[in-house]
């Protein structure tokens, strides 16, 4: 937890400067932010531990969402991303859903699936008798092999048995309650640990033992709104932005295609933030699209309506989604910009850190849908690209805003418009940085 989140005009500032005032509200030092993340935050030698074959390391930016502020509770969320206007367009969602009271989070229990495939089975219906009669044993057996996580106060809670379209094919459901772990490693654990005895009662032979990625036992369930005020444009009314939203929200209901879409503008700010705190994303978005798709259609992860009060009308945001986080092993104890990004969160908590990924997944909805129903998302999109042709051209300081404008306002966003541009504001080049031509 952070002491606030809202840190007007961080992106007008340095590098420096931003460094300076996130550690007066986070308590991270600067001297920690120097240290993670000046040159990418993992060194050649320590990426060697990694994976094979290491050549070196690729970086991404490293920045902070503003305005998050969940159950109650301020954070400045660590992002990773290239795509430019994400961190912007969560932090601005994240501002409107704070003044209408912040995100509602409820986070299920850490509870992991570990499957056991059993193929091979002569009697199904026998096999799943007999393991079902010996469930309390089974899960005693399973805990045998995670005797750490025991200890802590987690552990395998139950034990479940589906019949698939295959007469002579069983899966056995652990459940494994992986507290502030991920748990890949403890359930994969558990499966194999316990397969044997599975396959000998169901008089039939091991398969695979793995965990699944559909997390559906570990749930966020977040929800949010913001002001029609608040969502208001230049040209448009807060009142038909609601409109515009809702209209948006149904469409994704009704057509996989564009489901799809929606879902990837949550998942830009979900993965960033399990990116930035060292989780694997790549099972956060399996198990996302899998959860999409649970109904046999593909469908949106949120869904937005018109709410109507006292104080006005409102859009509200509901979403749900599998997020298997955690703040303890894996990448977290190798990767030092990893580490950075948790203690920057403030949290030691996986449901929290869950609770909050989501919360910026929906805040990033907000704004992706809030920009479709009104201006359309180019408009955004080129102001920040006009930024970095601005920065390329060699403005730098309040240059680049302005020359950003001036270039925009031309319809003309091109390195020798920004060029001129910066000849006109700064002939003797007093404010604009050296650039070297290619
Ligand atoms: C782009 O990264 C994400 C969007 O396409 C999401 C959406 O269409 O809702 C803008």
């Amino acid at each position: 937890m952070a002491k606030t989140s809202r840190i007007p005009g961080l992106y007008k500032m340095t590098i420096a400067e931003r460094r300076s005032l996130v550690s007066e509200v986070t308590g991270v030092t600067e001297k920690e932010m120097d240290h993670a993340l000046d040159g990418g935050g993992l060194d050649a030698e320590t990426a060697d531990k990694f994976v094979e074959n290491v050549l070196g390391t690729y970086a991404l930016p490293f920045a902070v969402a503003l305005n998050v502020r969940v159950n109650g509770k301020d954070f400045v969320v660590p992002m990773v991303v290239e795509e430019p206007s994400v961190v912007a367009a969560a932090s601005n969602a994240a501002k409107m859903v704070r003044t209408a009271g912040g995100f509602s989070v409820e986070a299920d229990p850490a509870v992991m699936i570990s499957q056991v495939q059993l193929t091979d089975v002569p009697d199904v219906a026998a096999a799943k008798k007999a393991i079902l009669a010996r469930k309390e044993d089974l899960i005693r057996v399973a805990n045998e092999a995670i005797p750490g996580l025991i200890a802590r106060g987690g552990g395998t809670i139950d034990l479940e048995v589906r019949e698939l379209a295959d007469a002579s094919m069983l899966v056995v459901h652990l459940l494994v309650d992986c507290l502030d772990a991920m748990g890949a490693n403890l359930v994969n654990g558990v499966a194999e640990y316990v397969a044997p005895r599975l396959a000998e009662l169901a008089a039939g032979r091991m398969g695979l033992r793995i965990l699944s990625n559909l997390a559906d036992r570990r749930c966020i369930h977040v929800r949010c709104r913001a002001r029609a005020a608040d969502l208001a444009t230049d040209d448009m009314p807060g009142e038909a932005v609601i409109d515009g939203m809702v209209n948006a929200s149904r469409f994704a209901e009704l057509d996989p295609y564009r489901a799809a879409t929606h879902n990837k503008g949550i998942m830009n700010g979900v993965d960033a933030v399990v990116i930035a705190t060292g989780n694997d994303w790549r099972a956060v978005e399996a198990g996302a699209h899998a959860y999409a798709a649970r109904t046999g259609t593909y469908l949106p992860l949120a869904t937005w309506r018109r709410i109507d009060t006292e104080e006005g009308a409102f859009i509200e945001g509901k979403m749900t989604l599998p997020l298997a986080l955690g703040t303890v092993g894996g990448t977290l104890r190798v990767h030092p910009a990893a580490r950075l990004g948790l203690k920057m969160l403030g949290t030691t908590s996986a449901s929290e850190l869950a609770s909050v990924a989501a919360s910026v997944g929906l805040a990033s909805n907000l704004a992706a849908i809030r920009a479709l129903a009104s201006d359309g998302i180019q408009k955004g999109h080129m102001a920040l690209h006009a930024r970095s042709v601005a920065v390329a051209a060699g403005a730098h300081g309040d240059l680049v805003e302005r020359i950003a404008a001036m270039i925009v306002e031309a319809r003309d966003i091109t390195l020798e418009a920004a060029k001129r541009a910066l000849e006109l504001l700064d002939p003797k080049g007093e404010g604009a940085i050296e650039v070297t031509e290619e």
